[in-house]
């Protein structure tokens, strides 16, 4: 029996001994703001951007941390953690997010956070997953630069309800028009001086009816698909008085899909997930789809591609005030990069 323990006992300590004899990952140093590192976090955000439905693309604010782990031979494992700012762009146009503006700090900008894990092959990076959180900045954020800029109000208060019903009557009421169905809020803020107005962007859907059909019965209206799809974007303002209203809609055709079109919810104000927050909130976790999954779930497995079991790893990220402390033998990298806005 003693003996069965020491037996079963110096087993395990074969095992570990082995385990730790697994060579640590090699790790690389890269500044955030190294030509690659950007590389890699364009990659991020296009991947994000493209499986991103509701709200708003984002763009690169800075990238906060990079780690590069070596994987196979030919391959290298990125994970990074990205700042990312709300621009004027809908998600689902299909404008090129060089042509997209930033959200102005004044109009309540809406921050995203993301951690995410890349792979590098031949020079090419691919997305294994990604997670963000999104979040609108701080009331005394936009106090400190518009003391008087109202904050994002929730899609599901009464007044954007009523004014999003209004503008859509206004974006109707030509005879002749497409009959276009709500789609979903974008933004909204109440404004109280100098006068009541509530400021709020929507998105629209073209029907198979014009405005003149749908009059008869808007309930055999239905909204166009495949080629025939349309979208609108609208901006507008609604006021105490009606004839002071205004609303523009934009056309556009939606970008292709990337995946996961059963995630859409037409109706924000419905749908207690997304009516209380003002803005839409990223899906939380993101797997890529079959192809890279098998990659993905080879890359949790060995501990030897985890870099939270070497202790040396969590050292290797360090903050640019130590940077410029007196220069290491080995140069460390510089992090977080620099803020493209703010
Ligand atoms: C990397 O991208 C280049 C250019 O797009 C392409 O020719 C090449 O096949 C890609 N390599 C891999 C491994 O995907
Ligand atoms: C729109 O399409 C629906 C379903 O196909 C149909 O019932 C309806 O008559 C169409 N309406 C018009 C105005 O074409
Ligand atoms: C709309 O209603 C009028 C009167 O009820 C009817 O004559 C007309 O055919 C209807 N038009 C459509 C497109 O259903
Ligand atoms: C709508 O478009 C007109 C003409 O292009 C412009 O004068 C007006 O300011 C726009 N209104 C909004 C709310 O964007
Ligand atoms: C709006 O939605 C939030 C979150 O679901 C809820 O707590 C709040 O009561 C709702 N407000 C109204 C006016 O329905």
């Amino acid at each position: 029996m003693n003996l069965f323990v020491a037996a079963v006992f110096f087993a395990q300590l074969l095992s570990c001994t082995a385990l730790s004899m697994v060579p640590t990952p090699h790790i690389r140093a890269l500044d955030c703001d190294d030509p690659e590192s950007e590389a890699a976090a364009w990659a991020a955000v296009t991947h994000i951007n493209a499986n991103h439905q509701h709200g708003y693309k984002y763009t690169l604010n800075r990238i906060e941390a990079i780690k590069v782990l070596q994987r196979r031979p030919s391959e290298e494992v990125f994970k990074l953690e990205l700042d990312l700012l709300e621009t004027t762009c809908h998600a689902l146009s299909p404008t090129i997010l060089q042509d997209c503006s930033v959200r102005p700090l004044v109009e309540h900008a809406v921050e995203g956070d993301c951690d995410v894990k890349l792979l590098k092959v031949d020079g090419n990076f691919s997305v294994l997953s990604y997670r963000c959180k999104s979040e609108p900045d701080s009331a005394e954020d936009i106090a400190s630069v518009c003391p008087t800029c109202p904050l994002l109000a929730p899609f599901n208060d009464s007044q954007v309800a009523q004014a999003v019903e209004t503008l859509l009557q206004q974006v109707n009421s030509p005879d002749d028009n497409i009959y276009f169905l709500f789609h979903e809020i974008g933004r909204a803020r109440i404004w109280t001086l100098p006068e009541n107005a509530v400021e709020v962007e929507f998105v629209v859907v073209a029907t198979n009816c014009t405005t003149q059909d749908a009059k008869n019965a808007s309930d055999g209206c239905v909204r166009l698909s495949g080629d025939d799809e349309q979208y609108g974007f609208c901006v507008g303002t609604a006021k105490a008085a009606p004839e002071d209203n205004h609303v523009n809609c934009t056309a556009f055709k939606a970008k292709v899909a990337a995946s996961d079109p059963s995630a859409a919810h037409p109706d924000p104000k419905g749908n207690p997930e997304v009516a209380g927050h003002g803005h839409h909130p990223f899906q939380p976790v993101h797997l890529t789809s079959s192809s890279e999954e098998s990659s993905s779930s080879e890359m949790v497995h060995p501990t030897a591609a985890d870099p939270s079991a070497d202790p040396t790893a969590a050292n290797v990220i360090v903050k640019r005030s130590i940077a410029a402390q007196p220069i290491p033998a080995v140069p460390l990298p510089v992090c977080p990069g620099n803020k493209r806005f703010f």
